[in-house]
């Protein structure tokens, strides 16, 4: 399939205009060379539309999206999706803190994480969110408790771990009995009875997610029902919740997947709760700011050796880290137009000190030499989240992108503040 259709299909914010890769109206060649290193980019508009198509679909059936931060957690971002009206769903007292101070509204927040310390389960209690969602017996007792102590109810979803195959890769499933997550289904009822017992509880909710990337809303469909059928006979019992949130996880298509619509997910949703009387509550990440992201990069070098052509970038494993490891395959661009040239295979590589520093193998490739640009697509989700300073490499910076002007959202880190950021004990 030609460049242009690859990148209509997988990436449809990132386009060719007069032969140069453009997202939100900018040449994103301008910020390459501004960053004077790798940097992500995020088109702000197409995270609207991501949000938009949820909120589309999802129409007619009481609804609160919380964009999973986790996949990206640029205020920038945040604050476009709290000004759309959406909520945000954070996994630690830095995720929260972040939230707030992007100014998403403490009730539209649910607090996830399958080890919550006190300090963090305090820090939801004070910050007030819509509700926490508990991932064992023992958190719940300590999260009463602290409630009582500050004379607060949480309001509190019951993670359950249905025991469902998502269908995905192995290491990120989350809902099958064996992943560390959630209550275990069979022991779910006990756990509420004891839950509505407990003075610092607001019994919200019953929630679940069953790991990312998922392919086919089978899956989907086969977990809601678990947990409607768990909401059924707690209702028998006299439990009355109000909140079903199914969790995130709707995939993308990197390279020829086909993953299915959101209305097709939405229209499955809406089928496995009709008739209760309850609020969805969606945990999207990936599906929203995926395809939305690129990360720039340079060639620094290419070598041939054993009949390989190896293409070294000023982007390593540091700066996105799926390819290493996931084995995650990411399409990589040209930021100019390659026009008819030859594709041929190449190996794309970082400069860390480590042979898990490569992008793609044998991956084709139109000609490239130094100072070249690509871009890796579909980075938006779990790329600068996941970076780290290995080998004293500074953080890649972000920029974002709308009607044709650019902003660092989180500016180039300099070497001093690498230095500036460790101590020497006065001891030594
Ligand atoms: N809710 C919970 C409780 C989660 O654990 C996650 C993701 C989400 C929502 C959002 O899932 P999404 O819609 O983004 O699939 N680093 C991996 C993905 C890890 C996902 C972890 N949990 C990757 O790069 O593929």
């Amino acid at each position: 399939m030609d460049l242009h259709n690859r990148l209509k299909l997988a990436a449809p914010a990132f386009s060719y205009v007069d032969g140069r890769l453009t997202a939100g109206g900018v040449d994103l060649a301008a910020i390459a060379d501004a960053a004077r290193g790798p940097a992500y980019v995020y088109a702000l508009d197409a995270v609207l539309e991501g949000f938009n198509a949820f909120r589309t679909a999802f129409a007619g059936q009481p609804t609160r999206i919380c964009y999973a931060m986790k996949a990206n957690d640029s205020v920038a971002i945040l604050k476009v999706l709290a000004d759309a009206g959406a909520g945000v769903d954070v996994v630690s007292g830095g995720e929260l803190a972040l939230a707030l101070a992007a100014g998403v509204p403490a009730d539209r927040i649910v607090f996830s994480g399958v080890g919550k310390t006190d300090r963090e389960l305090v820090e939801a209690l004070e910050a007030g969110v819509m509700q926490v969602n508990v991932e064992t017996a023992y958190e719940l007792e300590r999260l009463s408790a602290l409630a009582v102590e500050r004379g607060k109810r949480a309001a509190v979803a019951l993670r359950v771990n249905p025991d469902v195959d998502a269908g995905t890769l192995d290491v990120i499933s989350t809902g099958r009995a064996t992943d560390k997550f959630g209550i275990a289904y069979d022991e779910a009822e006990a756990i509420y009875a004891k839950a509505a017992t407990l003075p610092g509880i607001d019994l919200a909710g019953v929630a679940m997610h069953i790991g990312s990337q998922i392919a086919d809303v089978a899956h989907c469909a086969a977990a809601c029902a678990k947990l409607r059928a768990l909401w059924e006979r707690l209702a028998a019992n006299g439990v009355r919740l109000r909140r079903f949130d199914i969790g995130g996880g709707l995939g993308i298509r990197y390279r020829d997947e086909t993953p299915p619509s959101i209305q097709a997910y939405a229209e499955t949703v809406k089928a496995a709760v009709a008739g209760l009387d309850c609020e969805v509550v969606l945990e999207p990440g990936r599906r929203i700011v995926g395809p939305t992201g690129a990360l720039l990069a340079e060639v620094v070098s290419i070598k041939h050796a054993a009949g390989l052509r190896f293409v070294i970038l000023n982007a390593a494993m540091n700066d996105l880290i799926r390819p290493a490891l996931y084995k995650a395959w990411h399409e990589i661009v040209p930021l100019v137009d390659p026009g008819d040239a030859p594709w041929t295979p190449a190996e794309i590589v970082g400069p860390v000190c480590e042979s898990t520093d490569k992008f793609a193998a044998a991956r084709p490739l139109p000609p490239l030499k130094p100072g070249d640009k690509v871009a890796f697509l579909c980075a938006g989700a779990y790329g600068a989240v996941m970076a780290s300073e290995y080998n004293g490499r500074p953080r890649a910076p972000e920029a974002v992108v709308r009607n044709g002007q650019w902003s660092f959202s989180r500016p180039p880190r300099q070497y001093d503040d690498l230095i500036r950021e460790q101590s020497l004990p006065a001891w030594l």
